[in-house]
């Protein structure tokens, strides 16, 4: 098959939403109508229930079952459907945010009775970003929830997002009775059944069909009127905008009833982009390039602590992965092959010859790779946009055993490598600053400290509010700012310096008493400042 009909076949999305929104459940069910799996309950939820904060085995146990659901690939209908997961769990939320950078649209799901949180609001920033295509699903029908239209003026107002329903509920929770496909013209009546995937599809002619006021009763007038409604106020469907990322499709369904999933899926695959052209620091690649090209989005580490292999994953951009081939990390400079390429077919692994653009593969790996490297065939590019975003709780690490003092060195690095925590170096004394969003990867990572590289060592909090990477239109200004905050100042990995704010307030007047310096809570400004020097 050409590259161009390889492409063409792919689409890799992710599925985000607030926790218990039924991520894990929509998963599994579009598994299921996709024929990957063959019963419900196969999919175990990647989250880390909250019960389980302290639980360690827990946290090994999630990341080995994490890794076996990284990427979920099925064929439907003659399409290659690439599934990313994303952890659900908060404080696990940049590798979110990093895996999000390697899809080409996300389905995000709202629970009907909660509707926008606040983990959906974040997540859709990330998206907003880089004007990924969303298509809304709004879950859990079969139970009480908001009135249908204050929930799509909540999406508007929030996620700063237009909308444009292409099905719409008859009725809510008791009185659900299914919904109107206005993109197809049918109606979908609603039966519980969690296990069933036939559905109860009636042809509409149109919203007028005596046959809505058999099927569906005094409803049947109700449904004219929203769809009158719907029709005035919303504007038409428009697939372009869709895939600019401005308009948001939205379903209605219930994940747990099968219900509205293969709508969800039939609609998914006519209008979700194939992989498309990306950024690079040099040119923009167009998937049809026939020289291979990605990067890496993710890195589990130490799966086995007997041997120090890690799988990292890699996304490619464009032209042809072949096994055993030599490659180039352009960001090492080093080149590599890869005798195991593996993809993920649902539950199984295997080893592949060839991979095409919008495929995931995991790359066995000892320790070459660190989140955002770009791998060619030669050319010195790199992906843009694998951003770091400002951690929100900061700590000191503190060696324990001196002894060990080079084990610690080597774990600390190769965990931050793995992108589980940030790492800023702040001198004098280089010492460490790790900074997360939550509280449980400090948990995480003195755990595997211990267990993975047999140093041992503490945190101690510090006070920060954020750290801001920085730009500035008078070099001169900047520099004075570094000096006089000298001891608030910091190196990242990539040996930006980065200034730990302790409190809002003292960001406030540092961007009051420097006006010409440009404070940034994401290391996106790199792309937007070769944006602007090109
Ligand atoms: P997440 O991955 O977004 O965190 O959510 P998940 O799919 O785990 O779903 C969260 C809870 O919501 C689960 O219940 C799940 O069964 C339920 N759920 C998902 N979709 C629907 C739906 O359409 N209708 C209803 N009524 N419930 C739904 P749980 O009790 O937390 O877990 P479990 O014991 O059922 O696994």
């Amino acid at each position: 098959m050409s590259l161009e009909r390889e492409i063409k076949k792919r689409r890799t999305f992710g599925i985000i939403s607030h926790p218990d929104a039924g991520k894990t459940t929509l998963t599994e069910k579009l598994l299921l109508f996709g024929g990957a799996i063959q019963s419900a309950g196969a999919v175990k939820s990647n989250k880390i229930k909250k019960t389980a904060t302290s639980d360690f085995m827990e946290i090994e146990k999630q990341r080995g079952i994490s890794v076996a659901t990284s990427v979920m690939a099925f064929n439907y209908k003659n399409v290659k459907i690439n599934i990313l997961d994303t952890p659900g769990h908060k404080d696990f939320a940049e590798d979110t945010y990093r895996t999000l950078t390697a899809v080409d649209s996300v389905i995000l799901v709202i629970d009907c009775a909660n509707g926008v949180e606040a983990q959906t609001k974040r997540l859709m920033e990330v998206c907003r970003m880089r004007n990924t295509p969303v298509i809304v699903f709004i879950n859990k029908m079969d139970r009480e929830g908001q009135d249908p239209f204050d929930l799509l003026d909540e999406i508007e107002s929030t996620l700063d997002i237009k909308v444009r329903p292409l099905s719409w509920p008859i009725g809510i929770g008791s009185t659900f009775k299914g919904v109107y496909n206005m993109y197809e013209s049918h109606l979908n009546l609603f039966n519980s059944n969690k296990t069933k995937v036939e559905r109860d599809i009636v042809s509409i002619a149109d919203i007028n069909d005596p046959k809505l006021d058999e099927c569906i009763g005094n409803d049947a007038d109700i449904l004219r009127e929203n769809i009158e409604l719907i029709e005035g106020v919303y504007d038409q469907f428009d697939e372009e905008k869709y895939k600019s990322g401005k308009l948001a499709p939205v379903f209605f369904g219930s994940a747990l009833n099968n219900f509205g999933v293969q709508e969800l899926l039939d609609t998914f695959i006519n209008i979700a982009p194939f992989p498309r052209s990306r950024e690079t620091n040099i040119r923009n690649i167009e998937p049809t390039d026939p020289k291979f090209s990605g990067f890496i989005f993710k890195i589990h580490a130490n799966l086995d602590p007997k041997h120090r292999d890690r799988i990292a994953f890699l996304r490619i951009c464009s032209g042809k992965f072949e096994r055993n081939k030599f490659y180039y990390n352009v960001t090492n400079d080093k080149k590599l092959k890869f005798s195991n390429p593996t993809s993920f077919m649902a539950q199984d692994k295997s080893v592949i010859d060839e991979a095409f653009p919008g495929d995931v593969i995991g790359l066995y790996d000892s320790g070459n790779f660190k989140i955002g490297d770009t791998l060619t065939e030669g050319e010195k590019i790199e992906f843009q946009g694998i951003p770091s975003f400002s951690p929100e709780i900061f700590k000191e690490l503190i060696n324990k055993d001196p002894m060990k003092t080079k084990q610690l060195e080597k774990g600390i690095q190769q965990l931050t490598d793995e992108g589980v925590a940030q790492l800023f170096i702040q001198q004098p004394g280089n010492r460490k600053i790790v900074g997360t969003v939550g509280e449980l990867q400090f948990e995480v990572i003195q755990y595997r400290l211990q267990h993975e590289y047999s140093a041992s060592a503490e945190f101690q909090a510090k006070n920060f509010h954020k750290a801001c990477w920085m730009t500035s239109t008078d070099e001169n200004k900047l520099e004075d700012f570094k000096k006089r905050k000298g001891q608030y100042i910091a190196i990242d990995k990539d040996g930006n310096d980065v200034f730990l704010a302790q409190t809002a307030f003292l960001l406030q007047s540092a961007k009051d008493d420097y006006p010409e310096i440009t404070f940034h809570t994401t290391s996106e400004f790199k792309r937007k400042q070769e944006l602007v020097e090109k």
